[in-house]
């Protein structure tokens, strides 16, 4: 019993503390990794694909909300928009609405 307050404290950082915020890469980060596919590093298209650089976080979380709900028409964004939830468009929205 004399170690159950030190062993409580350690577990608890070892679950808050997931291997991918100890590498320094955000959730949000991560997150947008696959929406580079399509839209270019850092969301710079060099293609048909529109940009989504630069473009505010509430244009994307809304882009992405309508997407996901069939209210915006879309060829594949409403299938990869169903992906997410509103946590991770949020987070995914802060990340490029934030990128330099
Ligand atoms: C498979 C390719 C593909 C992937 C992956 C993809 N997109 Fe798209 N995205 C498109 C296409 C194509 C469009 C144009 C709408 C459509 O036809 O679906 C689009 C449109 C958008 C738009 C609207 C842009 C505008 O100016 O109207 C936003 C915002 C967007 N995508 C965000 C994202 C985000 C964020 C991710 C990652 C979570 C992502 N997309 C992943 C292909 C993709």
């Amino acid at each position: 019993m004399r170690y159950s307050i030190p062993i409580t404290l350690s577990l608890t950082i070892l679950i808050s503390s997931s291997p991918v915020y100890a590498a320094g890469i955000s959730k949000g980060a991560m997150l947008s990794n696959s929406c580079s596919a399509c839209h270019g590093t850092d969301g710079k298209s060099p293609g048909a694909i529109p940009s989504i650089n630069g473009k505010s976080a509430r244009f994307i979380n809304q882009a992405l909300t309508e997407f996901r709900s069939g209210y915006r028409a879309s060829t594949v964004m409403g299938r990869h928009a169903k992906g997410y939830t509103d946590k991770e468009i949020k987070l995914i929205a802060d990340y490029f609405a934030n990128l330099k």
